[in-house]
C-alpha cells in the first residue's frame, strides 16, 4: 500500500499554525481540520502523517481526534448529513428527524450509501439550539427542519 503524504500546501499550512501558538499541540485542532479536508477521515494512518509532521506523539494526535465528533474515523459520503441529537434538539423531535434522513436515504447511521452520496450521523450540540431541529451538512447549517424541509434539502442535494 502506498504511504500517505501530505500535499506541500497542507504542510506549510501545518507548519505556519505550529508557529502560531506557544505549545505544538494547540496548532492540533486546525491541522486535523486540514488533513479530514484532504484524505476526508482521521484514520490511523493519517493520525501517523499528522503526528510526523508535527513532531507530536501519535497517541496525542489520536486522543484529540477521537475526543472531537466532527473529525471522521470511517469514510462518510459526499454530503455528510449531521443531525444534532442534544438536549434542546431531541425535545424538539431531531431524532425522529435522524430517522426521518436515515428512512429516506435508505441507509444506516453513520453508513455510506452505495453510490458514495450520503452519510446520516448522530452528533451532540452544534451550537445552534435555539433553531431546533438542524443538521450540519458538510459545512452549512439547515435550521428549523420540519419533514417537508427535510424533503426539499433531499431534493437540493441528489
Ligand atoms: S442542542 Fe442541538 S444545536 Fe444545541
Amino acid at each position: 500500500m502506498e504511504k500517505l503524504k501530505l500535499p506541500e500546501k497542507s504542510k506549510t499550512y501545518i507548519q505556519n499554525e505550529l508557529k502560531r501558538y506557544e505549545t505544538r499541540e494547540s496548532a492540533l485542532i486546525p491541522a486535523l481540520f486540514e488533513a479530514q479536508k484532504v484524505f476526508g477521515l482521521i484514520s490511523p494512518e493519517v493520525v501517523d502523517v499528522l503526528a510526523m509532521e508535527m513532531d507530536i506523539p501519535p497517541s496525542r494526535v489520536n486522543e484529540v481526534a477521537q475526543f472531537y465528533t466532527m473529525f471522521n474515523k470511517t469514510p462518510v459520503g459526499k454530503y455528510h448529513i449531521q443531525i444534532c441529537t442534544n438536549i434542546s434538539c431531541a425535545m424538539v423531535g431531531a431524532r425522529e428527524t435522524a430517522e426521518m434522513f436515515c428512512k429516506k436515504i435508505g441507509v444506516g447511521f453513520d453508513e455510506v450509501t452505495a453510490d458514495g452520496r450520503f452519510t446520516v450521523s448522530k452528533v451532540e450540540c452544534l451550537g445552534s439550539c435555539g433553531t431546533a431541529p438542524m443538521a450540519q451538512v458538510n459545512d452549512d447549517y439547515h435550521e428549523n427542519l420540519t419533514e417537508d424541509g427535510v424533503v426539499k434539502l433531499l431534493e437540493k442535494l441528489k
